[in-house]
């Protein structure tokens, strides 16, 4: 059970995500404690291929816990999705004496986790790190709790204009093909609408429903803001192409507005850091137990550990709760139906 003086390894990859800073300091503090070396690797999984790593000590994690972005660098690694990619960073890793990694990143880290399984013997650890929110098995993704509050600062702003000029908006959300951050952003700004993956149905039916829901909105509540929240990938080709289609079918003006990498970067919120600060301990007693080829997240509160093919197995279903609440219960259009009736 107890392993001293072997080597740890972490690197981050896919999108950064605000906390992963905090979860390296935890691992790296964690992994001391316990008398590990510790090395990072740079860029990704292009790191392990390249051999470009840092040693990581005290000192490399001091101060970085409230820093967005990662400090060792973070990349989408084309050359480590062939064979011969993956077998030259199982090859450095063993060089390097590697026993254990902890990769720190979304769905298309974990699965460059499987194919490394391949070639490499030691110990493969994951932790939740994406904006998106879109890992089965864990409540919440680091960097996910920032994001929403950046998007949500963000629209409020861009309420203030809509309400100036009784304006429609359509504001596009991260996410990638998922809705975490639509639904979670659109309820905590009290969007008129939220167009997700979770209930969309094909754009001929939408772009009626959107324009009928903006119509009985006005006439309700005579000339006033109206905001969509938008999932990106969405609308085909995106929401600048939303407005114009609404334009065409219904004569309604519309402003769209892309947030874009803005929710990416930023300070972690405190969820956040201690998110990740919990998930980067854990992990590292988990390489003291051995564990292999799974991912330390946290459901109710608790510690969990899923085996990495279940992680990345099924798509993570939005809340139904705010699901139902966002479209039936909270609609401005269906509340003035049910007082007429
Ligand atoms: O996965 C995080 C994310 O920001 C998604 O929300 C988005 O679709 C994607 O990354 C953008 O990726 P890239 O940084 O490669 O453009």
């Amino acid at each position: 059970m107890l392993k001293n003086n072997n080597k740890i390894a972490i690197l981050t990859s896919g999108g950064d995500a605000p906390g992963m800073n905090a979860a390296i300091r935890s691992l790296v503090l964690a992994a001391l404690h316990y008398k590990f070396d510790v090395i990072g690797f740079n860029y990704g999984f292009n790191g392990l291929i390249n051999s470009d790593f840092c040693t990581l000590d005290e000192a490399s994690v001091r101060d970085i816990i409230h820093r967005g972005g990662t400090i060792l660098k973070s990349a989408r690694s084309p050359q480590f999705m062939t064979t011969a990619g993956q077998k030259q960073a199982a090859d450095n890793l063993n060089h390097l004496g590697v026993s254990a990694l902890v990769v720190i990143g979304g769905d298309g880290s974990f699965n460059g986790m499987l194919a490394l399984k391949g070639f490499y013997q030691g110990q493969l650890i994951g932790i939740p790190g994406t904006i998106d929110n879109d890992i089965d098995g864990t409540d919440h993704t680091i960097g996910f709790a920032t994001a929403v509050n950046t998007a949500i600062e963000a629209i409020d702003k861009i309420r203030d204009t809509a309400d100036a000029f009784d304006r429609v908006f359509v504001v596009e959300v991260m996410g990638r093909h998922s809705g975490f951050l639509a639904l979670n952003v659109g309820i905590a700004c009290a969007a008129e609408q939220v167009l997700t993956f979770e209930s969309f149905q094909n754009p001929g039916l939408e772009l009626q429903n959107i324009a009928n829901h903006i119509k009985q909105c006005k006439d309700e509540r005579g000339q006033s803001s109206y905001l969509i929240v938008a999932a990106e990938n969405l609308w085909p080709e995106g929401v600048t192409k939303l407005c114009s289609d609404l334009q065409a079918y219904a004569n309604i003006t519309c402003t769209p507005c892309v947030l874009g990498y803005i929710q990416r970067g930023g300070d972690p919120v405190a969820k956040d850091r201690i998110l990740a600060t919990k998930l980067g301990v854990a992990a590292i007693e988990a390489v003291r137990a051995n564990k292999d080829m799974i991912m330390i997240g946290e459901t109710s509160g608790q510690i969990c550990e899923v085996p990495i093919q279940l992680a990345v197995k099924h798509k993570k279903q939005v809340n139904a709760a705010l699901l139902n609440a966002q479209n039936s219960i909270l609609d401005i259009a269906e509340l003035a139906q049910l007082n007429k009736i």
